[in-house]
């Protein structure tokens, strides 16, 4: 019988924790998005999501760009092979050094997120006698079905233009023509999202600017729908997510028009989050009068989101005779929680496990692929994670 990723044999003697990427889950999911989208897409990869350089080098091999957010990003980017032209800068807080920078390389497209930073960005073209692509991130103002700390497309959040700002907008680049191309409107509206309804509304709406924007003398050619879709960490289910994709393509396919040349992506978790698991080995089972904890070696600081997002992610123990289940089938609820000196140190909350759980024994904490290493610190001076990938699972 095939065991999962995470429990390959080769991992048991590795030091934990550890996070293990299984490629060739990775490519199939990769393939999948590919295939239900309409041929004018080109996707770039969120390295925010995920920024191994295996990975990239992977990601890039599968013909996909890349979605920046820092000028570290853009050298390992760079780094892991992709061009400039595969390149998308996003982010509301991009330094004059990192806006240089990319102008220096001239990456595909820089997607800006207010008004200084367009003047920032003629100013710096103009100095470096460049032609800027950008493209606007609108700020659709719509409510999100997600965590609030993950919401952007909402009119109270940082991100993007509101729609009263194009005016002013359109002002500033028809004075720096020379320097600045505007190629397309762009969204990003959250993280995580799993209902459609949200991004329909959100491509209608930018959609329309689109057109106006078309009929004041802009030659808009690309419209890019951002990243944010998201999977159901209750479930282990990758048909789910397969269906989603689906639905998620039909439904670009009918919102955004044929006038549109190139349709922009930027996914990150979608892509990863179900390819990455973090192992930890379990140091004390403790029980007292009013609860019981697995205490493992992993914590916040290798995977931050349950504390920061009171995110679920599963968690199965792994490994020997006694995998997932005790020998006489019994189990017992546990919190499993890190060895931080906090709290919030919770990476699962009323977890049911074999009852027979003891020191020694690896966990999988599943669906880490996104967001999980790259939000990981040293806090309380713990070593920085090990990251190890896996080909393919061929047992
Ligand atoms: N594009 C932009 C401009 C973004 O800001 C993001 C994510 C993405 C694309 C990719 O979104 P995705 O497809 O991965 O949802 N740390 C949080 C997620 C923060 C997302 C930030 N922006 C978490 O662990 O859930």
């Amino acid at each position: 019988m095939a065991n999962p990723f995470y429990a390959h044999p080769k991992l048991s003697q590795l030091p934990t924790p550890f996070y293990v990427y299984d490629l060739a889950g990775l490519r199939g999911r990769v393939a999948k998005f590919k295939s239900s989208l309409p041929a004018n897409a080109h996707i770039h990869f969120a390295m925010k999501s995920n920024n191994n350089l295996e990975i990239l080098k992977a990601l890039h091999e599968c013909g996909l760009g890349v979605d920046l957010v820092s000028a570290g990003e853009m050298r390992r980017a760079h780094e892991a092979g992709f061009t400039p032209e595969e390149m998308i800068f996003s982010g509301v807080g991009k330094t004059a050094d990192e806006i240089s920078a990319a102008l220096e390389m001239n990456i595909h497209q820089l997607n800006v997120e207010s008004l200084p930073e367009l003047e920032r960005i003629a100013d710096l073209a103009a100095q470096a006698k460049k032609q800027a692509r950008v493209a606007l991130r609108m700020n659709p103002d719509i409510e999100v079905d997600t965590h609030p700390y993950i919401r952007t497309g909402f009119h109270e959040n940082k991100f993007g233009f509101d729609f009263s700002e194009i005016p002013n907008a359109v002002e500033i680049l028809k004075t720096h023509a020379n320097v600045l191309t505007l190629q397309g409107l762009t969204l990003h509206i959250g993280s995580q999202i799993r209902d459609l309804v949200a991004f329909r509304q959100a491509i209608r709406k930018t959609f329309k600017l689109w057109q106006q924007l078309n009929t004041q003398g802009f030659t808009l050619t690309s419209f890019d729908v951002g990243g944010g879709v998201g999977i159901d960490y209750l479930s282990a289910d990758l048909a789910k997510d397969e269906e989603l994709i689906a639905a998620y393509g039909k439904m670009i396919e009918t919102e955004v028009p044929s006038i549109v040349n190139r349709i922009d992506f930027e996914p990150g978790r979608i892509l990863i989050a179900r390819f990455g698991a973090l192992i930890t080995e379990v140091q004390y089972v403790k029980r007292t009068p009013y609860k019981n904890f697995v205490i493992v070696d992993a914590g916040m600081n290798a995977l931050m989101r349950p504390a920061l997002y009171e995110a679920h992610h599963r968690i199965l123990r792994i490994g020997g005779r006694t995998a997932a289940k005790s020998s006489d089938g019994r189990t017992q609820v546990f919190d499993i929680v890190g060895p931080i000196c906090e709290s919030a140190d919770v990476l699962g909350y009323k977890r049911v496990m074999p009852s027979d759980i003891k020191a020694g024994d690896r966990l999988a904490i599943l669906d880490v692929g996104a967001y999980g290493y790259v939000m990981s610190s040293q806090y309380n001076l713990r070593e920085p994670l090990k990251e190890y990938i896996l080909n393919g699972v061929t047992l």
